[in-house]
């Protein structure tokens, strides 16, 4: 059965994308800018250096952030159950999902795990034996970071209420996100809100953006997990 965005490839991602709102927040590019920052500033306070890491980014879609991001790795590679909006990785090592559970690399071959707007796409039902397999790719010690939209933020639901592209996601607060991990026998490190201020504006708010992190106001959050 087709995937649910091989539909919205075929018409274009980025062009589908264009939101009148999200686009006044921020140019596409920032919000994996904005992510690879988070990321990569909590691998530094952890002392994981990202260079010496092997990435996977599951629910890659068409790579944006792997494009991005993989001049900062060892390695990065990708995988989605989306057939089509893989094709748009031209260059990229990804991998198609047969399953929405199920992550077609081997047990124990990365160190960091990204899972990004990707579970509130996923059947209620799937999220927990994707997580579990998300784990089992995880090396012992590995970190996951798993980023989702805030629900508690009125634009981003208004966002999310209005575009296409989630007519059926389900947005899941940060402590469902938790629990989840939890189960999968993750230890949760830390849970970070973001992008609460417009691109143009970041640069000079950084900080204080940094500093209201634990408070759940940004339009999205991260959950940075490790595999005991
Ligand atoms: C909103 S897009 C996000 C894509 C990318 N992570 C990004 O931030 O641009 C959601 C992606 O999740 C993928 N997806 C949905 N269910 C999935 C599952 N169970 N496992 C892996 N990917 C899934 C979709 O095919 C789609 O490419």
């Amino acid at each position: 059965m087709p995937a649910e965005f091989d539909r919205y490839a075929a018409g274009g991602y980025s062009k589908i994308l264009l939101d009148p709102i999200r686009g006044r927040f921020a140019g596409a590019q920032f919000y994996f800018r904005r992510k690879l920052i988070l990321l990569r500033e909590f691998c530094r306070q952890r002392g994981i250096e990202t260079e010496r890491a092997d990435w996977l980014d599951v629910g890659c879609g068409d790579g944006g952030l792997l494009k991005m991001g993989q001049p900062y790795f060892r390695s990065a590679a990708g995988c989605d159950v989306s057939e089509g909006m893989l094709r748009e990785c031209a260059g990229l090592h990804v991998k198609q999902q047969d399953s929405p559970r199920r992550v077609p690399f081997d047990d124990a071959s990365f160190d960091i795990v990204t899972v990004v707007c990707v579970y509130h796409h996923v059947e209620p039902a799937d999220r927990p034996a994707l997580t579990a397999d998300v784990s089992r790719v995880l090396k012992p010690q590995g970190l996951l970071c798993i980023i989702e939209h805030n629900p508690f933020n009125p634009v981003t639901q208004f966002v999310v209420w209005r575009h296409p592209v989630d007519a059926h996601a389900h947005l899941l607060a940060a402590g469902v996100m938790r629990r989840l991990a939890q189960a999968a026998q993750l230890e949760i490190l830390t849970t970070r809100y973001f992008l609460l201020f417009p691109e143009r504006f970041y640069s000079s708010l950084a900080g204080a953006e940094a500093r209201l992190s634990s408070f759940p106001l940004g339009g999205q959050y991260a959950v940075f997990c490790r595999k005991r």
